[in-house]
């Protein structure tokens, strides 16, 4: 405690701040300061003495915790498909459907967090393929079609999976063609077929005479029926594409990682459709050539190998593996997946025995999954066979007019296909980090996916304090999904959204009365800087839209 202390030195009084302070087991007096020669001019000198003071140290504390900063280092941890299952359960990522009955196997809920991940990852996905390119257009089908459309596309007699049971444990799994007699269940033992199991859902319509159909498998019918209706209403010309995002539905036969493999799940995909004449594409730039993407060619794995081998995807048109429209598609699809931070992709050609019934030449985009290298998307050569298949059922030409050849065409289509469940789960496996100085999980999701952009923090109790944060609450939620977070410490309140991705939190306090300014405190370095509150949206602005890094404001 400081106190003020008069000394008289030859008949003039002097004044002093003083303080008492225990060491060991003396207590030692210390001067802290002259204070003037009058008792009011000490008392005020005091108060401004003290008020400095509890800045200073203050000060010295944001030093302290900048140095922390410099070594707070959050690196990516291996997490098992079901610890991240439990993960996405605790802070409201991702629910087992009817948990309340004990779950029910391959249907999950996204919860609070999870769908707005989900959605930014569909609106970034929109954006990219339909909205950024001029030839393309997007829909929405019905979940339900008519019962021809699945005999026509060819499901209801080819989407099938072979069903086997492991002779040693029993374990039923399903396999494609091309594995029976290859893979063995994870006991070791041989698997046994029980036969082809369809995976396409059945259901009946109406309730006098009900009649069969199915729920979609794929959504990519939807386009191929609306076809002609949609290049007549958007007045579209050749080459252009049909986007569509929606639920799809497979009676999988062993639902299992997660959200790997569900029966309900959502599927984004294009079906972009050439005169079948067409063989250069106009659209292919250096930037696609030249990419140059992790390989696993059809000739590697008859050998029964899996060695990647880096090409650029020039190489893969020279040896014909590919047509010109494919490979433009295949290396905007790999473009995107870099965008959203999934640079480790694998590219692998599927072999012409694993072929689906519609493809003459498939290309899987594959990630690594804490339980293996998996499809996360693809891109098929559908050819006609599509819009020939619909033809002969519904009787409907499908033929358009292409002005540029003035000559009526049935055209060829490229499909690529993602699985937006499959991108969400490999997001967040990427994004799993472990920060050993914070000792807590940082969720290192990029920006522009995250779930809530910014947490806004009052870190000084009063009205004007809650007023300012208001204010910036306010003003930032009518952009972005934002949290104003009053309760806790603010170490707390900083975990709680590291951990659940928050990129950015703000910070107001004392000075941000007087100076009008704020903190910005970044999620991945712990880094913090100071701006001016009008300055505060555009920055965040740029912050999340990638067009500046946190290191660049000074
Ligand atoms: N229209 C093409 C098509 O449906 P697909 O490979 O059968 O192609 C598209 O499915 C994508 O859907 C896959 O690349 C995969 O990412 C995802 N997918 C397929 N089955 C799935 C399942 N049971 N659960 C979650 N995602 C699945």
């Amino acid at each position: 405690m400081a106190f003020i202390v008069k000394k008289i030195i030859n008949g003039n009084e002097y004044y002093y701040l003083n303080e008492n302070k225990r060491e060991g087991d003396k207590v030692k007096t210390k001067t802290l300061a002259y204070l003037g020669k009058t008792k009011d001019q000490a008392e005020e000198k005091m108060k401004q003495f003290l008020k400095d003071r509890v800045e200073n140290n203050k000060m010295q504390e944001k030093k302290e915790e900048q140095v922390e900063i410099k070594e707070s280092k959050a690196e990516q941890k291996q997490i098992t498909i079901e610890e991240l299952a439990s993960f996405c359960k605790s802070k409201g990522f991702i629910f087992r459907s009817s948990d309340i009955y004990g779950g029910f196997s391959g249907f999950w809920d996204f919860g609070p967090l999870g769908i707005e991940l989900f959605n930014n990852i569909k609106q970034n996905w929109w954006n990219y393929f339909v909205h950024q390119k001029e030839n393309m257009v997007g829909i929405d089908a019905s979940i339900m079609s008519h019962p021809k459309t699945w005999v026509a596309s060819g499901h209801v007699e080819n989407f099938s999976d072979i069903f086997v049971k492991c002779k040693k444990c029993g374990k039923t799994n399903k396999l494609d063609e091309s594995e029976l007699g290859k893979v063995k269940c994870e006991c070791g033992g041989e698997y046994q077929s029980q036969g082809k199991f369809n995976l396409m859902f059945e259901t009946n319509i109406g309730a006098i005479n009900p009649e069969k159909t199915y729920l979609r498998g794929e959504t990519a019918q939807g386009m191929f029926m609306d076809f002609k209706l949609v290049q007549q209403t958007s007045r579209k010309q050749l080459p252009f594409g049909i986007a569509q995002v929606g639920k799809c539905f497979r009676n999988e036969i062993a639902p299992r990682d997660f959200l790997f493999r569900c029966r309900e799940f959502h599927i984004a995909e294009f079906e972009f459709f050439i005169n079948p004449e067409e063989d250069k594409c106009n659209l292919l730039e250096k930037k696609h050539l030249n990419i140059i993407f992790n390989f696993l060619d059809e000739e590697t794995q008859l050998k029964g190998k899996t060695d990647l081998r880096k090409v650029k995807l020039s190489e893969l048109l020279e040896k014909k593996k590919l047509g010109s429209w494919h490979a433009y598609w295949l290396a905007e699809q790999i473009l995107w997946y870099y965008s959203i931070g999934l640079t480790e992709i694998k590219i692998r050609e599927h072999t012409k025995k694993e072929l689906s019934h519609y493809s003459s030449a498939t290309f899987d985009v594959d990630y690594e999954y804490s339980f293996g290298s998996k499809e996360l998307g693809g891109n098929a050569n559908r050819g006609q066979f599509d819009l020939t298949q619909h033809q002969k059922y519904s009787k409907s030409n499908m033929e358009i007019f292409d002005d540029k050849t003035e000559k009526k065409v049935l055209p060829r289509v490229i499909e690529p296909t993602f699985g937006v469940e499959r991108i969400f789960l490999a997001l967040l496996t990427k994004a799993y980090c472990y920060d050993k100085k914070r000792n807590n999980i940082i969720l290192k999701i990029p920006a522009k996916l995250a779930p809530i952009k910014v947490a806004i923090f009052p870190i000084v109790k009063g009205k004007e304090y809650e007023k300012i944060s208001q204010e910036i609450f306010k003003e930032l939620k009518e952009e972005y999904n934002v949290v104003y977070d009053k309760s806790g410490s603010i170490g707390r309140r900083y975990a709680r959204n590291d951990e659940i991705g928050t990129p950015f939190c703000i910070t107001i306090d004392e000075d941000s009365l007087k100076n009008k300014n704020v903190t910005i405190r970044d999620r991945n370095t712990t880094k913090q800087v100071r701006v001016d509150i009008k300055n505060l949206k555009n920055i965040l602005k740029d912050l999340i839209d990638g067009k500046i890094y946190f290191d660049s404001l000074k």
